[in-house]
């Protein structure tokens, strides 16, 4: 079997057995404070897809968010068990399971699956994004008065002290509307299916977009980092997307204005 259609078969497993979970007292510990959270299913859920992919391609490279890296190979998968770990114990829905793979610097393929709406993301590098079967296209949107921005994280983009604050709270007042779902991977899928037209946030790690990227890269969108410099595939960083390189670049103007 293909590493690609490996990963299909592994994240419809892991969603499956999400959507049949229940968070249960007990389940859910903090990890570097009280808004960080991770719960027995997001281990379960890497756990389980570190066996698959493992079971057949033994050196791949595995960058996970729950467990140590592993692995030698050139191949890195980028896995992110639950994508919304916050809305999956509130809400039991707007999560993701997120895996990107990488063959060193160039995207191969990515995934992410909205758990509850069993709405699969994907992208092959140079065969378009799709959801399910549907291919998936950026917005055409070119005024930022006209534009939905959304942003994971309301208390640290718009509220906590940070160095774009200000900037940011000007990008807010700008554009028509502001959405937060609260999962990196899936706001990154809506620029990509046109229900936004941009993106922002000061936190993602490697698991949180390096699925989605592709994906919005495949449906015409771009994507770089708050001061405009290219996103990297192993660091923690800030990320900002946009429905196409000139309104990224408008976007950037605003910013550093
Ligand atoms: C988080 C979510 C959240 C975002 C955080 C991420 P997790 O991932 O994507 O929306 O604001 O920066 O770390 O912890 O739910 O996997
Ligand atoms: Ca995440
Ligand atoms: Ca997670």
């Amino acid at each position: 079997m293909e590493r690609f259609e490996l990963a299909v078969k592994a994240i419809t497993r892991a969603g499956a057995a999400l959507r049949a979970s229940r968070v249960k007292n007990g389940d859910v510990q903090f990890k570097t404070g009280y808004k960080d959270l991770v719960t027995y299913w997001d281990k379960y859920t890497e756990q389980l897809l570190r066996d698959e992919i493992l079971t057949a391609f033994p050196n791949d490279v595995i960058v996970g968010e729950e467990y140590p890296p592993s692995g030698i190979g050139k191949l890195t998968w980028y896995i992110d068990p639950i994508d919304g770990t916050t809305n999956f114990v509130n809400q039991h829905r707007n999560y993701a399971v997120s895996i990107g793979c990488w063959d060193g610097d160039k995207p191969v393929f990515g995934l992410v699956l909205d758990v509850e709406r069993e709405a699969m993301y994907w992208a092959k590098t140079n065969e378009g994004a799709w959801c399910n079967n549907t291919r998936l296209h950026v917005t055409q949107r070119t005024d930022l008065h006209d534009m939905l921005l959304t942003t994971p994280g309301v208390q640290y983009t718009f509220l906590d002290q940070n160095d774009w604050r200000e900037q940011l709270i000007k990008l807010a007042r700008t554009v028509r509307g502001v959405r937060c779902l609260g999962s990196v991977a899936l706001e990154l899928c809506e620029v990509a299916s046109g229900e936004a037209d941009l993106f922002v946030t000061l936190r993602s790690s490697p698991w949180d977009h390096n699925a989605a990227r592709i994906i919005l890269s495949e449906a015409g969108g771009a994507i770089c980092t708050v001061t405009g410099a290219s996103l990297s595939i192993n660091e923690k960083s800030t990320v900002l997307a946009a429905n196409s390189v000139e309104n990224l670049n408008g976007v950037l103007s605003l910013l550093s204005d």
